[in-house]
């Protein structure tokens, strides 16, 4: 009995140490299982019961139950205790987040210069009735030279180094012109349209020219069509793409194949009045050509050249997206670079 009462006194100080020193949930866990344990240590007590006599059992039998509840209260307190210090340092980290605070921005993202570009001109041209269509940049050479008015041998298909494909008589367009005789073959007159998108000229790169660029073609077939239409059309819409009401136009003569006559049109510099870089110090920049759509072309696109006449347009693109950003090397303009690409 002596025995019993000593090893209840031992367990009940090695006990509490145990569970007061406990630095961590798992140090705790493991003192729970070393003392409470279905094999723990008070577990282990319960046999010694059966040696001793009924009178003994009724004093110490109390007491290995006592022993038991207090483990098992000091073990809750302490886990609670755990538990409290966490919740401290949760609250303690989430007492300084201030919802209102200013932080970085994430970066973001804004239109490509061509996007903006295209934008303002089919906003212009919808806004006069045009409409805009669309052509294959992967091209017969029966669309993107011979029904332009350029045949086989002809040499003006040299003003114009050709990508040609692997398979027969495919190119890669080198114009957007090949649309005008799309356009002409799905609609009957009056048409009124405009066409952007990338063509393909096997060119050396430097800043001013890449292998691939943009052009941006408009055509209108009617009754008595004359250069006088295209000419102000290009005036209204030059004026209103590079904000300038004062822009003035420049007539010369030009040569395309498709057109007869050919005419060249160039702008009054909207970014001086005595001259800069930009115009190299001419005052006018050259920005379109155009003229009335040759009778062979209007013929190879099923329209009677007797009974209706068009004009045609045709820009660079690039070239117009470039002048509007100030952008100085093509290669810039082509490059993806967010570095570059943010500042639009
Ligand atoms: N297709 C011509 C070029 O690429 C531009 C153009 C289009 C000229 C329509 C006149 C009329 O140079």
């Amino acid at each position: 009995m002596k025995n019993v009462l000593t090893q209840i006194e031992q367990l009940t100080r090695s006990s509490i140490q145990a569970l007061e020193t406990s630095l961590s949930l798992e140090m705790l866990e493991a003192v729970r299982i070393e003392f409470l344990g279905r094999k723990g240590k008070i577990a282990n007590l319960m046999p010694l019961l059966a040696d001793l006599s009924l009178e003994d059992k009724r004093v110490v039998g109390p007491l290995m139950n006592e022993l038991k509840a207090k483990v098992e209260e000091l073990f809750e307190a302490k886990k609670q205790s755990f538990a409290d210090v966490l919740l401290a340092k949760k609250e303690e980290s989430f007492k300084d987040f201030d919802v209102t605070a200013y932080t970085k921005r994430p970066l973001e993202g804004s239109l490509h210069p061509y996007t903006h570009v295209h934008t303002i001109i089919t906003d212009f041209f919808r806004s006069i009735g045009f409409q805009v269509a669309d052509g294959p940049e992967a091209e017969t050479e029966f669309y993107n030279f011979e029904a332009l008015n350029i045949p086989a041998n002809h040499p003006a298909r040299d003003m114009q180094d050709t990508f040609w494909l692997n398979i027969p008589s495919m190119v890669m367009r080198t114009h957007t012109s090949n649309v005008q005789i799309h356009s002409m073959q799905k609609y009957n007159p009056p048409i009124a349209l405009i066409s952007i998108g990338r063509v393909y000229r096997n060119e050396a790169t430097d800043a001013s020219h890449d292998c691939m660029f943009q052009q941006f073609e408009g055509m209108f077939i009617d009754k008595n069509v004359s250069l006088a239409n295209v000419i102000a059309t290009m005036k209204l819409f030059l004026q209103t793409f590079l904000d300038d009401k004062n822009l003035k136009l420049r007539v010369r003569p030009g040569f395309f194949p498709f057109v007869e006559p050919g005419i060249e049109i160039d702008a009054s510099c909207p970014f001086c009045t005595d001259g800069c870089s930009t115009c190299k110090h001419s005052r006018w920049i050259e920005m379109v050509g155009a003229g009335l759509i040759h009778p062979n072309v209007l013929k190879a696109g099923g329209i009677n050249p007797e009974e209706f006449s068009g004009f045609a347009f045709g820009f660079g693109l690039t070239r117009l997206v470039m002048l509007k950003y100030g952008i100085s090397d093509i290669r810039l303009l082509h490059s993806s670079s967010v570095e570059f690409l943010k500042q639009f």
